[in-house]
């Protein structure tokens, strides 16, 4: 299982970056209003920088021509980006046009604060660019019809958003189990990506039921790693290392 941070703040990414275990982010426009962040695209070539890994950024058109416009310009950020498109009528058009384009190489990492600094030389972004084309996150799912029809449209990822399903009164995890069946009956190579994680337990059922990523708010990675007896247990050791231990 991948793990990525559900965030754009770009202290909480650095420092879970630094553990060495991330994989990718997610962001969309209410965490970037949350970080107090207007300006969408330095920020996410920032966080590509940083974790140089699958980053999603959201569209905000709710027509096709738009979408795919805004599709075409945030496939040029980053050879890293992943264009979020809200599973509706016209995004599920806009997906099965997206995934033909290509990417336009002569704009690639323009205007990136990190350019020259990063460990993707820009020959490197733009052969990856070329060999992925532009990858898309359906994100905004809440039912695994929903998911089927965009996996059927080409999204490279499919985001359900388990903790607003299960506030709902819904089963949240129920969505992502039948996704995995469905990847599993068809062979379809769209992630199951399980999102509005709000809780540990998210993490570990959707772990035990096969979904391929989880996004997970900092708060959240930080809890799925603390227990009492791991720190209780630490200070035995060396409490018990100080009564032996050679002196200096
Ligand atoms: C991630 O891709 C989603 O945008 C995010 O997980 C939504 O989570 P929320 O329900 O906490 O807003």
């Amino acid at each position: 299982m991948k793990l990525f941070l559900d965030t754009a703040d770009i202290d909480e990414i650095r420092e879970i970056a630094g553990w060495g275990i991330l994989s990718g982010v997610t962001t969309n426009p209410s965490l970037m209003a949350q970080a107090g962040r207007g300006d969408y695209k330095s920020v996410t070539q920032e966080i590509c920088y940083l974790v140089q890994g699958p980053i999603n950024a959201e569209v905000v058109s709710l027509d096709m021509d738009g979408m795919i416009a805004e599709a075409k310009e945030i496939a040029t950020w980053s050879p890293y980006v992943i264009v979020k498109i809200p599973t509706i009528e016209e995004g599920i058009k806009s997906l099965s046009r997206i995934r033909k384009l290509e990417v336009n190489l002569k704009h690639l990492c323009e205007g990136c604060p990190k350019l020259g600094e990063c460990d993707t030389a820009i020959d490197k972004s733009r052969n990856l660019a070329s060999k992925q084309g532009i990858r898309t996150n359906a994100t905004l799912i809440f039912s695994a019809t929903q998911a089927l029809l965009a996996m059927i449209a080409g999204a490279s990822y499919v985001s359900t958003f388990v903790g607003r399903l299960d506030i709902a009164g819904q089963d949240g995890m129920q969505v992502i189990a039948d996704i995995a069946q469905i990847k599993r009956n068809y062979d379809f190579h769209t992630e199951n990506l399980i999102a509005s994680v709000r809780h540990v337990s998210h993490l570990l059922e959707a772990a035990k039921l096969g979904a391929d990523i989880a996004t997970v708010p900092y708060k959240v990675i930080k809890e799925a790693l603390v227990h009492p007896m791991t720190d209780i247990g630490l200070q035995g050791f060396l409490t018990d290392w100080a009564k032996v231990a050679p002196p200096g």
